[in-house]
């Protein structure tokens, strides 16, 4: 019978340890009986590229970056959906197997199962402080069905992308901006705490996924990344169109033509870099993808991501 390896039994333990040691609640720990402080920004400008529209007043900016900061709760809310469906699938190989490496995949599912639960309060409280309107179009249930369509390799790589600049955006970004809302910088820190362990076993189940395939099953598998890196750009498209609808809406009155059509295209800018780009430069992603592919699979995968990148 062919058991999966052990190998990594060690790294499966470790991200269990630290797991166990962050761990968190939602209620208790993280919202704490408070609500969004309206008066501060959500989303930093690194992120958001608000500064960038120097027409806006300060109140429209901090409005702008509110409205970010509710779709960015939303869009992990979204992921999250597909990552613990795959996480749970590659799971069930050590189901009669490594005990370990099982015991962190459940966690890492349960950790995104509470994930979820949190950007559903999150969008709860916005909803509740925010002005009526707000719409997030992309269906989770649909986007899942149709990402865990696609070859797991290209599923993982995605996720490994996702998780790693989840990180960065928390430690390079929010971590460093004083003036955020403190709940929404809290949620994120605590889902930061958690998500760390997940890159880890992203990877270790990525290159244990590579191993599997043919040289041909790959070409597909490449063929299918660059089809989801192409659909998350579809639901970036979508979703800057309704937000800036939204913040038109409250704050267009006086706004030329002109402004409104560079509120939509900053808008698509900053989320491509947030959910793409800002993911894709990360090194250790570049590094554990581009040991998998041939320099032809490497060329196509950069070109897709180059024609976004002049895009935005
Ligand atoms: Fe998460
Ligand atoms: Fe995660």
């Amino acid at each position: 019978m062919n058991m999966p390896a052990t190998l990594n039994t060690d790294r499966y333990a470790k991200c269990i340890d630290v797991s166990k040691r962050v761990r968190w609640e939602i209620e208790q720990d993280v919202i704490r009986g408070r609500t969004l402080d309206l008066g501060k920004k959500f989303l930093p400008d690194g992120l958001s590229k608000v500064h960038e529209l120097a027409f806006l007043t300060p109140d429209q900016q901090r409005f702008l970056s509110q409205v970010q900061g509710r779709t960015y709760a939303n869009i992990f809310g979204l992921v999250e959906r597909f990552i613990c469906a795959k996480v749970m699938e590659v799971s069930q190989d050590y189901a009669l197997g490594d005990q370990v490496a099982l015991e962190a995949l459940v966690r890492f599912s349960d950790e995104e199962l509470k994930h979820q639960a949190l950007f559903r309060r999150m969008e709860a409280l916005a909803g509740e402080q925010m002005p009526a309107g707000y719409r997030f179009a992309p269906q989770p249930d649909e986007v899942a069905r149709a990402v865990l369509g696609k070859s797991s390799w290209a599923v993982l790589a995605l996720t490994l992308c996702i998780e790693l600049f989840t990180q960065v955006h928390y430690r390079e970004s929010i971590h460093k901006d004083p003036a955020l809302s403190e709940l929404w910088k809290d949620v994120f820190l605590f889902h930061w705490k958690e998500e760390s362990q997940h890159a880890i076993l992203d990877e270790l189940e990525f290159v244990r996924e590579n191993a599997k395939l043919t040289p041909e099953e790959r070409e597909r598998a490449v063929d299918d990344l660059i089809e989801l890196v192409l659909a998350v750009d579809g639901i970036v498209q979508m979703q800057s169109r309704e937000d800036a609808a939204y913040f038109i809406r409250h704050c267009g009155q006086g706004m030329s033509p002109e402004q409104c059509r560079a509120v939509e295209s900053t808008l698509l800018a900053a989320y491509r870099w947030q959910y793409i780009l800002s993911g894709t430069q990360i090194k250790r992603f570049a590094d554990v993808l581009f040991a998998m592919t041939t320099p032809a699979q490497t060329e196509r995968i950069v070109n897709a991501l180059g024609t976004l990148s002049e895009a935005a």
